[in-house]
């Protein structure tokens, strides 16, 4: 049932351009606008949307994180993602204009369904972004927006995250249509870019054999650090998570630009980090920007692992390790910048002689608050 792969998690990386593809599928039509026929919140009811509230857990998490730059970029709505255990106990300012996005892998996390119980109290229109078939968190939903990954087995979630960036992308663009938003040249060529996505995490999962050979090489150490800006910082953040929660070492995600506010501080001497690195092309003042910050860690002896787009040479003086990425739109990036970061994870749990598909501690679905 593993196909072939030594642990789920393997086979689930590998399935990604499919999920990926499977999630698009028959949700953007010839003329590329969007049909998202489940998300039943009426066209009117979604004009009248003033504020965006997404809530979710871990690695669903950061896929709000996410969503949030497309969703703003894209739609100008105002819109915030908060943990959902945190959500209800600090009196949120919900109403019935608020559109509430819960995303959820299994369905049944109850820290999020909590939340949404609680944003629907409020009056919210809750949309539920989920992997699971008639599980809890849709079923309590007012529309949903199904994610097409299959089902997942391997603890660590992986595929259902990409394809939680395809619905989260999805929706943001969705809102723009209905609500009739600039609907510029950028929108179009980023739907156009998003139906062929799929190719693109092909490609990146071709070039893994450095990235695995990289990994084993760093088994012995106790931290690695990830660094990112715009939504290169959540995708910093879901790799810490993925290096935690399977190869139990201390990983953390920093937005790059906190660097000199403190966590510079941490550079010592040969310590690994990773940092993912935007698009030259597009925001290109945020690329200046993050090259400088890889200049001034490595110049406090940091062994930088440096993820960048094909055909960024700026970057090269500066990484001790250089992992290649196709260009992306800057928005669409997380979905090849995260493969390499799964697999880098995947590959120091089984160094460490963990067990990847079942790491200690951990549930795949947290039914308790
Ligand atoms: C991380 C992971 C967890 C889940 C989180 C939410 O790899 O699997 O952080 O993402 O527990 O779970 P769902 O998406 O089922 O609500």
């Amino acid at each position: 049932e593993k196909g072939g792969y030594d642990y789920f998690m393997l086979k689930e990386i590998a399935e990604q351009p499919k999920a990926v593809a499977d999630t698009l599928l028959g949700r953007i039509d010839d003329s590329g606008s969007l049909t998202l026929d489940e998300v039943r919140i009426s066209a009117a009811e979604l004009r009248e949307v003033d504020k965006v509230v997404i809530i979710a857990c871990g690695t669903a998490f950061h896929a709000g994180l996410i969503a949030k730059y497309a969703i703003e970029h894209w739609t100008r709505i105002p819109c915030e993602v908060e943990l959902a255990s945190e959500f209800r106990y600090r009196d949120p300012i919900l109403d019935p204009r608020t559109l509430v996005i819960a995303i959820s892998q299994s369905g049944e996390t109850m820290d999020t369904l909590m939340a949404l119980r609680h944003a629907r109290e409020q009056g919210s229109k809750v949309l539920a972004i989920c992997n699971t078939n008639g599980s809890t968190i849709p079923r309590e939903s007012d529309a949903v927006l199904y994610t097409h990954a299959g089902p997942e087995v391997a603890v660590a979630s992986t595929k259902a995250f990409l394809t939680q960036l395809v619905a989260c992308y999805l929706v943001a663009l969705y809102l723009g249509q209905v609500r009739g938003t600039k609907w510029g040249d950028e929108i179009d060529a980023v739907i156009r870019d998003l139906s062929q996505i799929s190719g693109e995490v092909e490609r990146v999962l071709e070039t893994m054999e450095p990235v695995r050979a990289l990994a084993r090489t760093l088994a012995s150490k106790n931290t690695v650090l990830f660094l990112g800006r715009h939504v290169g910082y959540p995708v910093a953040l879901e790799g810490a998570l993925k290096l935690k929660e399977l190869a139990y070492m201390h990983a953390e995600g920093f937005a790059a630009g906190e660097l000199k506010h403190g966590p510079i501080a941490l550079i010592e001497e040969d310590l690994p980090v990773v940092v993912v690195v935007p698009s030259p092309r597009g925001r290109s003042v945020l690329h200046d920007k993050i090259v400088s910050n890889i200049q001034e860690i490595r110049a406090r002896g940091a062994r930088t692992i440096v993820i960048a787009e094909e055909g960024d040479e700026t970057v090269v003086p500066y990484a001790d390790h250089l992992i290649r990425i196709p260009a992306t739109p800057t928005l669409l990036q997380p979905l090849v910048a995260t493969v390499p970061l799964q697999v880098f994870a995947c590959e120091l749990a089984t160094a460490r002689g963990n067990e990847v598909d079942q790491p200690r501690n951990l549930a795949k679905s947290v039914t308790v608050e």
